[in-house]
């Protein structure tokens, strides 16, 4: 499973694509607003530091715009991915817009009917909101779950994307459906890593280290100032 993450924050895609373990990134509305810069010198940047896809949203619900945005957000870099929400409109944008080969991210999906729909518009990835789910009391997981199952009965190529992730648990679970992807906040990316015992063993392997290397003779050059 591919691991996003949902920002636009260029501290965090950095330290993403750091870590070495970054497969792309996913913004919205919301997330692009929070960063008080320009939009198209921010996107351009972000598709720049990340070498997966990143996906940048349209605006409104009208087909012919939304053809138009995606064609523009195309051209923005190679790996640019246009974001369409999951409406009628969207769904006939979708399908112009993946016939033409530019690659589509079906956004606020919910259901496993609007999951079918995208994958019969050409999408290239649908986006289940777990969280969004979980928080009006509707079982996030279980509606990934079925997509995931139909997905893979129908042999769709479409990849599935687990969005709106608020925990680790919600991460794992996707890994453990079969999600192609997962994107989360870097507070969720970050908590991934982890684990007291890790740490505590780590702090006790160094401080062990250390006591005995007065013993030790002859270290890897490397070793000298671990
Ligand atoms: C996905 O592409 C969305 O940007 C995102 O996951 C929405 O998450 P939220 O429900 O935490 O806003």
């Amino acid at each position: 499973m591919k691991l996003f993450l949902d920002t636009a924050n260029l501290d965090e895609i950095s330290e993403g694509v750091r870590w070495g373990v970054l497969r792309g990134v996913t913004t919205n509305p919301t997330l692009i607003g929070k960063e008080n810069a320009d939009f198209l010198p921010l996107v351009k940047e972000i598709c720049s530091i990340v070498e997966g896809d990143v996906s940048i949203e349209t605006i409104g619900d009208d087909t012919d715009k939304l053809v138009a945005q995606g064609r523009e957000i195309a051209q923005i870099a190679d790996n640019a991915v246009v974001k369409v929400a999951t409406t009628p409109n969207g769904l006939a944008a979708t399908r112009r817009l993946s016939d033409e080969g530019i690659k589509v991210n079906m956004t606020l999906c919910f259901s496993a009917t609007q999951a079918i729909l995208c994958a019969e518009a050409g999408a290239y990835i649908m986006s289940p909101f777990l969280g969004r789910l979980d928080d009006i009391a509707t079982d996030g997981l279980r509606v990934l779950s079925d997509i995931c199952e139909i997905y893979a009965i129908q042999g769709y190529t479409t990849q599935v994307l687990a969005a709106s992730l608020r925990h680790p648990l919600h991460v794992v679970e996707a890994a453990r459906m079969g999600s192609d992807i997962a994107t989360m906040p870097f507070k969720v990316f970050e908590s991934l890593v982890k684990h007291p015992l890790t740490d505590s063993g780590f702090d006790r392997f160094l401080s062990d280290w250390k006591e005995a290397m007065p013993h030790l003779g002859e270290l890897l050059p490397s070793m000298q100032e671990a």
